[in-house]
């Protein structure tokens, strides 16, 4: 793990707005915890198992040694994070109150990491490199990380660039499009993924106005998976021309600060354990809800076995868009189908958590549906196998979400890195399963 590593001192409270002209106000708490978005994840990620190193920069303070001593106790390997004589350690405090956040953030030392910081013999022997807060370090890691992330590749590793807020605005120049370049998975929020794509990465554009969907498009284009985090609605997983919405029940947050880091933390877990990038993303859906929980990012980052319960609930609906042989109508920019291109591509939806065994009444749930399955049918799912909705041709939304009436079969799909190689079908009410 790789960026920005600082307390965070949390206000919780129904009304945490300050009042200028000297005035006090008494809130629910203040508390001092572990953050930084890289040190989040590094935590999150001990918490689930893996064996992770921290590269980053404190002060040689109280706040430093506070964070040096937090890492220390959760297992984190903290020999690489280097203490700035004279600096102070950076230091945010959030103002929380339900869903929702205000962030004050001093840079300090964070500021200060280069890519020259990061020991050789660390990289060549990580599994994965995963760089976050890019535009908080972007003066000093942002000439070196695109450099920094092809030499782990080169050294067989994956990576992952989680940029987090850009709080000047600007969203990015040339040097971030080449981190993104070298990046295996990209991981924004839903805003962050429309600003990125609205500043017009690797000549992909601006998509800012044509909503998720287009930004998405435009950030896969720049070369990584995309996978956005959007908060109680899961994440959306982007794979060349693949889009998997991944969910799970919405919690009412205490404090969703970190969720979004102990979501990596799930994913790149999943991921080195060679899971599909939706069912990584699963695992990333579960992290985040469970850190959601409690105060701070990491007070609730649960142990693996805990996240992988909870991600075997999770339901994953697919925009798959696929081509038959030549398509009539076909779009302008020559990948998305027209409206009415009848067989131009399918919306799937699929759950995971029910493969394997023998299932009754199949019971769907999403967004827009919740129905009741061929009851009294039962399918037959072998281990690679997922359930699948098939609805008809439409053009894709931005919020793939689907409506009872717009199913039109159901059927079984079998997984192969995670797409979906073959099928048998049944019909609506079940009925006979033949092949595809
Ligand atoms: N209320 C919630 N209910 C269920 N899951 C949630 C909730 N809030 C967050 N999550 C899970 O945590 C993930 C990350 O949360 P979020 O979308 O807030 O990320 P983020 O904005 O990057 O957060 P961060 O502030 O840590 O950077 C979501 O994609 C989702 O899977
Ligand atoms: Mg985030």
């Amino acid at each position: 793990m790789l960026g920005d590593c600082n307390p965070d001192v949390l206000v919780l409270g129904d009304d945490v707005t300050p009042a200028f002209g000297q005035q006090e106000k008494l809130v629910g708490s203040i508390s001092m915890v572990t953050g930084g978005s890289a040190a989040i994840t590094a935590v999150a990620a001990a918490r689930l198992g893996l064996r992770v190193a921290l590269v980053a920069a404190v002060g040689a303070d109280p706040a430093g040694t506070f964070m040096l001593d937090q890492l220390a106790a959760e297992g984190v390997d903290a020999s690489a994070v280097a203490v700035r004589d004279g600096t102070p350690t950076g230091m945010t405090v959030a103002l929380s109150q339900g869903g929702d956040r205000a962030i004050l953030t001093a840079l300090g030392a964070m500021a200060s990491l280069t890519a020259a910081d990061v020991p050789g013999a660390l990289l060549a022997r990580a599994r994965h490199v995963h760089a976050s807060s890019y535009f908080l370090l972007e003066g000093s890691l942002g000439p070196g990380l695109a450099g920094l992330l092809a030499a782990a590749r080169a050294a067989g590793a994956t990576t992952s660039l989680d940029t987090n807020w850009d709080p000047s605005g600007r969203w990015g120049d040339g040097r971030l499009s080449a981190a993104i370049a070298q990046a295996d998975v990209l991981l924004p929020n839903e805003a962050e993924a429309l600003c990125l794509a609205g500043a017009g990465l690797a000549d992909a554009g601006p998509a800012g106005a044509g909503g998720l969907d287009a930004a998405v498009s435009a950030l896969v284009a720049a070369g990584p998976r995309v996978v956005v985090k959007r908060g109680e609605r899961g994440a959306l997983c982007a794979d060349g021309p693949v889009r998997q919405q991944v969910s799970l029940p919405p919690v009412v947050p205490v404090d969703a600060s970190g969720a979004g880091d102990c979501f990596n933390a799930g994913l790149i877990a999943g991921l080195l354990d060679g899971q599909p990038l939706p069912q990584a993303a699963a695992l990333g859906c579960a992290a985040g809800a469970l850190s959601a929980g409690a105060p701070g990012g990491t007070a609730r980052a649960p142990a693996m076995a805990a996240a992988a319960r909870l991600a075997a609930l999770a339901s994953v609906t697919s925009v798959a868009l696929r081509r038959r042989g030549p398509v009539a109508g076909q779009g302008r920019d020559g990948r998305t189908p027209a409206r009415g291109a009848a067989g131009s591509h399918d919306r799937e939806r699929n759950r995971f958590g029910q493969a394997g065994g023998q299932r009754r009444g199949i019971r769907a749930r999403g967004a827009q549906a919740d129905m009741e399955l061929g009851a009294g049918n039962s399918l037959v799912l072998g281990a690679q196998d997922v359930l699948v909705l098939l609805v008809g041709p439409d053009d894709v939304d931005e919020d793939p979400g689907i409506g009872a009436d717009q199913v039109e079969g159901i059927a079984v799909g079998h997984l192969v890195d995670g797409d979906l190689a073959r099928r048998r079908l049944a019909g609506p009410g079940g009925g006979a399963v033949g092949q595809q």
